[in-house]
């Protein structure tokens, strides 16, 4: 058999198990969009990366804990593992543990599909007061992320103020207000279980800068909010112009039915913006546009996601996104970009996929030249050199598998492991 075509993937999310797919697939080519697609002529090897000791990027760490049938997907992903030509390489950073240069001359072609871990900035006054943190942090920290297991977030207010009304403020206005019964069932992680479960948050209020017309969030799932057991859902009708979308119809719908006596609340506001965020040594309150004061413990901020650099790779520090063309990173040979770390922090876990077949069509037509990628095995020996911890996919089936058990055995889907320590030796023993 001809030399293989070996390509290293940086990022195990969507975006990079999707260009894995896309370039491991077998003779039987992939469907996207109900079309059967052939991408691939040639023997190809592929070797995923990840910073983390697990991979699925915010598959695993974003989407909200409530919402499990959208985790689904990996099922997509777990099939990977059996593919010949497949390696997972976690707990692996690419710029700390391996640079890109070196990567780029161990592979024919190196893709990057590193997300954004970064926030987009309010650049108002008492942004950074604590209890103001970023959406980002707070979902991370609910979902288990290793570096936020132990953030304190203090839930000692009865009011939380969520800035912006995205997907991402709607997920993080349930996990505040759902019922700590509802929660149990999910794979929410342990430590936020419990400190929600002694949570004084009564009221989570949604700050839109502009009218509902132009809410970020989606119509299912601000249909979601209505059927949420416990919560009412307040929106006042002098905002909510006559139905011309789904969207307003819902809103429509929420404003003219009574309160249900509940509880708890979220409040949808709109054409409101924060002008600072005060408080003497934490967060007090939140003044925004109108000459209102909002008094709070904890402000939210869910303005967007943004990337951030990689060392020795281009990079457009105004958009937070790596330059390309086609998926092309622009000026590199070789060097190509999927996912939020191409297009922007926006798209559903479904958009990778297009995106990540648009950069793997660039790459192959790229690839005409002989293979000069080293070996596997002699990749592999590189990587013990510099991360004698790395997890490879047994090691991370072994911990998957571990997370499922006690799942079971407390009915939740998964129970997750957030010490990185205790993953590594759940991994790797
Ligand atoms: C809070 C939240 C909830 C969401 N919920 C949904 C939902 O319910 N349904 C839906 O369809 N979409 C949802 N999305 C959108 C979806 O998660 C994204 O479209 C998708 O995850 C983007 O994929 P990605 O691979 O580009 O980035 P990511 O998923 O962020 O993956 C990037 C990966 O790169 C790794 N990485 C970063 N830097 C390095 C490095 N230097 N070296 C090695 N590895 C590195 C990271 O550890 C991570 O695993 C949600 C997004 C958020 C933020
Ligand atoms: N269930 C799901 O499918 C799901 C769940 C979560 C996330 N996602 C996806 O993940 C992506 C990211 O979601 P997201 O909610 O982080 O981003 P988003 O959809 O881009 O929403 C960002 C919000 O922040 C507001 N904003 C931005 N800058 C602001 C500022 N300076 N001041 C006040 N408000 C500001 C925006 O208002 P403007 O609109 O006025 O700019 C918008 O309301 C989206 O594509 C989303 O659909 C999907």
């Amino acid at each position: 058999m001809s030399t293989p075509l070996r390509v290293a993937i940086v990022g195990a999310g969507p975006a990079g198990l999707y260009a894995a797919s896309h370039l491991l697939e077998g003779p039987g080519g992939t469907y996207l969009n109900g079309e059967l697609q052939y991408l691939v002529h040639r023997h190809i090897e592929v070797d995923v990366f990840d910073r983390l000791v697990t991979p699925w990027g915010l598959v695993r760490h974003g989407v909200a804990p409530d919402h499990p049938e959208k985790k689904l997907v990996h099922t997509v992903f777990d099939a990977l593992h059996h593919r010949p030509g497949f390696r997972y390489y976690g707990n692996v950073e690419i710029g700390r543990d391996i640079l890109p240069s070196e990567l780029s001359s161990w592979y024919d072609a190196v893709i990057y599909a590193i997300g954004a871990s970064g926030d987009n900035r309010l650049g108002i006054a008492g942004e950074d007061l604590p209890g103001s943190w970023s959406a980002r942090e707070f979902v991370a920290w609910y979902n288990g992320h290793p570096e936020y297991r132990n953030a304190e977030f203090r839930l000692d207010h009865e009011r939380a103020v969520i800035i912006g009304n995205g997907n991402v403020a709607l997920d993080v206005a349930r996990i505040l207000t759902l019922p700590i019964a509802e929660l149990e069932r999910t794979d929410i992680a342990p430590h936020a279980l419990a400190a929600l479960r002694n949570s004084a948050v009564r009221e989570v209020v949604l700050l839109g800068r502009r009218g509902p017309e132009h809410a970020a969030f989606n119509n299912p799932e601000l249909e979601e909010l209505g059927d949420l057991p416990g919560v009412d859902i307040v929106v006042d009708q002098a905002d909510v112009p006559n139905a011309s979308s789904r969207k307003l119809a819902t809103l429509r719908r929420f404003a003219e039915r009574p309160l249900r006596g509940h509880d708890r609340r979220i409040v949808l506001r709109f054409s409101t913006s924060p002008l600072a965020i005060s408080g003497r040594e934490r967060v007090e309150s939140v003044q925004v546009t109108g000459g209102e004061v909002l008094d709070t413990g904890l402000v939210l901020r869910s303005i967007g996601y943004f990337g951030l650099p990689i060392e020795g790779i281009p990079f457009d520090a105004g958009r937070g996104v790596i330059p390309n063309e086609f998926g092309r990173v622009a000026g590199m040979d070789k060097t190509y970009v999927t996912g939020w770390i191409k297009r922007g922090p926006r798209g559903i876990i479904g958009t990778n996929k297009k995106c990540a077949r648009d950069t793997v069509r660039t790459l192959l037509a790229d690839a005409t030249g002989p293979a000069t990628g080293l070996p596997a095995t002699e990749v592999e020996r590189l990587v013990r050199e510099r991360r004698p911890d790395f997890v490879n996919a047994a090691g991370w089936l072994r911990l998957d598998d571990h997370e499922r058990r006690l799942g079971r055995a407390a009915n939740q889907p998964r129970r997750k492991v957030c010490d990185p320590a205790e993953q590594l030796s759940l991994a790797i023993g």
